[in-house]
């Protein structure tokens, strides 16, 4: 039976008997709605360690935009439900005074990785994912945690962070999981209309075709040709699209570039914001 627990004093005591006995913890962290995306991670953990965690807190400080955070699609009960079947052994759910008794002030400093790309376009977002990270972590303090790829720049400032902060945690990064279409699951997609839904799938298929043309365009050629064609449908608007360094995510300027080179895309659909990526050079 999966063990749902609200409060950190509930969750240090059960995860302490673990502890005691030796076993490895691993942790899952999510905002719910939950989809395979989340489910790939709860796996993966469950297959590398003896009790897996999974959170679901909706954090406020990460949202730049109000009505972003008031239309974050929220379903505790089937989220539940699925982590039970996913074989998840506990689940944290506190409410936001749980995890922010005060405000936290803190500011991080990921020098350009929080500068570029997401963190160009959504102020604050990585300070805040970072704010609720470390103090998921202080109260889990689990042997590994699994992160998506599918939110690249966020997989970075976790690494940087629990650099930073010296955690004893192993962080994992776990493929993208997308629909038979191509598009990469993400909660935000059941809040796309029919017709946006429809045109998303157009965001990976064109990322697919651009890794294909690097031997035809230049690295500025590519990123104007994937706007362009992105763009050419009426219900798609690329916020950004960057070819950069896969460690730094600094802007490559060619293919001869030395280290790996990651393709990062935003898109607006409607009023939904998506994004997606893939390697371009490992
Ligand atoms: P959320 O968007 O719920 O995602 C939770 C985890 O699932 C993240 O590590 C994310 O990268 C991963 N994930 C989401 N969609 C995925 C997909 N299609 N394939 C593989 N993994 C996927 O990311 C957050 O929540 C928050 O920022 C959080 C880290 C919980 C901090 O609040």
């Amino acid at each position: 039976m999966i063990k749902v627990v609200a409060t950190i004093v509930e969750l240090k005591e059960e995860l302490g008997y673990y502890r005691n006995n030796g076993k490895s913890i691993g942790f899952v962290p999510t905002m719910g709605a939950l989809h395979q995306g989340h489910i790939s991670l709860v796996e993966r953990c469950r297959a590398e360690n003896d009790v897996t965690v999974v959170s679901i807190f909706v954090n406020p400080t990460q949202f730049n935009d109000k009505n972003d955070l008031k239309n974050y699609p929220r379903m505790p009960e089937k989220d539940v439900a699925l982590l039970e079947q996913a074989g998840a052994n506990i689940v944290f759910v506190p409410d936001e005074k749980e995890i922010y008794p005060e405000p936290d002030t803190r500011v991080f400093d990921f020098g350009m990785l929080d500068k570029v790309m997401e963190g160009k376009f959504r102020p604050g977002h990585f300070n805040g994912v970072a704010q609720v990270v470390s103090k998921l972590f202080d109260i889990v303090n689990p042997h590994r945690a699994y992160f998506g790829l599918k939110d690249y720049q966020q997989l970075a400032i976790i690494r940087a962070m629990v650099k930073m902060l010296g955690y004893g945690v192993e962080v994992i990064g776990c493929p993208i999981v997308r629909e038979t279409d191509g598009l990469a699951m993400s909660s935000r997609n059941l809040l796309l209309s029919a017709e946006h839904r429809k045109s998303a799938p157009l965001i990976y298929r064109t990322l697919s075709e651009a890794r294909n043309k690097k031997g035809e365009f230049s690295v500025k050629e590519l990123i104007a040709w994937v706007e362009s064609r992105i763009n050419s449908d009426p219900n798609l608007r690329v916020e950004y699209f960057e070819l950069a360094d896969a460690d730094t995510l600094e802007p490559v300027e060619s293919w001869e570039h030395q280290n790996g080179i990651v393709g990062c895309i935003a898109v607006w659909a409607g009023n939904i914001r998506l994004i997606d990526n893939t390697m371009f050079k490992e």
